[in-house]
């Protein structure tokens, strides 16, 4: 995982816009997120960069080794190409595959299940699956921008994912993937637009709010708590498992109380959940293998046998369950 270094507080976020350290913690439990510094240019492929420089190094792999490149970002460095081709040159490849996903919080969740089908049909072997987001050069950091902007963190995570042949039950065991775009525009950001007969439409000023990400916040805090468990037990249902048999839920983190209400709803222990949100923020592609990679760092999971179910809700709206296994 990586995430940049300037770091920002809730106290900070109380000098530029009318907010409080009070109200960001009680409604989110977010304490402090990292951003890019205003002065030089880095994107999603940067942060991507970083942390993928790592998952390799860790995995013994060089980026030679890699049959297909996966990244998922709603942040992409440019409106295209994806930053998936972006992240490949800079790891010095020119002919490996990269796809880009944009599939927001879920997006590591559909990399993920993507990933596993490549590997399942024979399509790829050894896969670089990459979340990486730039949020704070987007986001409207007045006053008007308040309820999204404090929630929204850069960073980014990487995962190598291997196909290997074994009889033992392990690896993705099953995936349950959503999305429902009649709520497109709960969580949106609208502008630039090719729907538009002029995509940068002229006359219209670049504090326009279309240009910022806005979300209906309370809206999507509803379907969150409905659709999660609901996900949760679909995968569970697929894997022909029991909450029982999971070690660790690793949550998309786009909430503290969120992933709180999910817990006390399925009845979970305190232990049973993983939580950072309070140190990064929403990361969104990012949040959930950055929080995996610190679960695993803690040695919370990560031991041969043990079982994470991985869950998350977003813009789309989309979501998803993946239960893993590690072999
Ligand atoms: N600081 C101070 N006050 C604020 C702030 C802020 N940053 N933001 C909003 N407020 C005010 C509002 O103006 C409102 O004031 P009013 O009562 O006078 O009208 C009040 O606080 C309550 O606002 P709500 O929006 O009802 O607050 P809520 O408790 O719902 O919290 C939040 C807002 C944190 C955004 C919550 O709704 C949420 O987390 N929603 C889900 C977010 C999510 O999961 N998104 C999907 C993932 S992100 C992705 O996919 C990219």
């Amino acid at each position: 995982m990586y995430v940049p270094p300037n770091l920002i507080t809730n106290h900070d976020l109380e000098k530029i816009m009318d907010t409080s350290d009070e109200w960001i913690k009680q409604r989110t439990g977010i304490e402090q997120r990292y951003w890019i510094s205003m002065e030089g240019a880095t994107g999603s492929s940067d942060l991507g960069l970083e942390a993928s420089k790592m998952a390799l190094a860790n995995a013994g792999w060089t980026a030679e080794d890699l049959d297909f490149i996966i990244f998922a970002t709603l942040s992409p460095d440019i409106m295209f190409p994806g930053s998936g081709c972006l992240l490949q040159a800079k790891l010095g490849l020119n002919s490996t595959p990269a796809l880009d996903i944009r599939q927001q919080c879920s997006g590591f969740l559909y990399g993920l299940a993507t990933a596993d089908a490549y590997i399942k049909t024979g399509l790829a072997g050894k896969i670089l699956l990459v979340g990486a987001e730039v949020h704070s050069s987007g986001l409207d950091k007045s006053t008007r921008g308040r309820d999204v902007t404090v929630i929204f963190g850069d960073g980014a995570a990487a995962l190598c994912i291997e196909g290997i042949e074994t009889d033992a039950n392990a690896g993705v065991l099953a995936s349950a993937l959503h999305a429902d775009g009649n709520y497109a525009e709960a969580l949106m950001t609208e502008l630039p637009a090719s729907r538009l007969p002029i995509r940068i439409p002229p006359g219209v000023p670049i504090d326009d709010p279309r240009y910022y990400p806005v979300m209906d916040g309370p809206a999507i805090f509803k379907k969150a708590v409905r659709m999660l468990p609901q996900v949760i037990n679909e995968s569970l249902e697929k894997a022909q498992m029991s909450l029982d048999d999971i070690d660790l839920i690793v949550p998309h983190q786009a909430n503290l109380r969120i992933n709180q209400a999910l817990g006390q709803f399925l009845k979970l222990d305190e232990n049973k959940i993983f939580h950072n949100i309070q140190k990064y923020g929403n990361t969104t592609a990012a949040s959930i293998p950055l929080a995996l990679h610190e679960a695993m760092a803690q040695g919370r999971i990560g031991k041969s046998g043990d079982v994470v179910l991985f869950v998350g809700l977003g813009a789309g709206l989309t979501w998803g369950s993946v239960i893993y296994k590690f072999l």
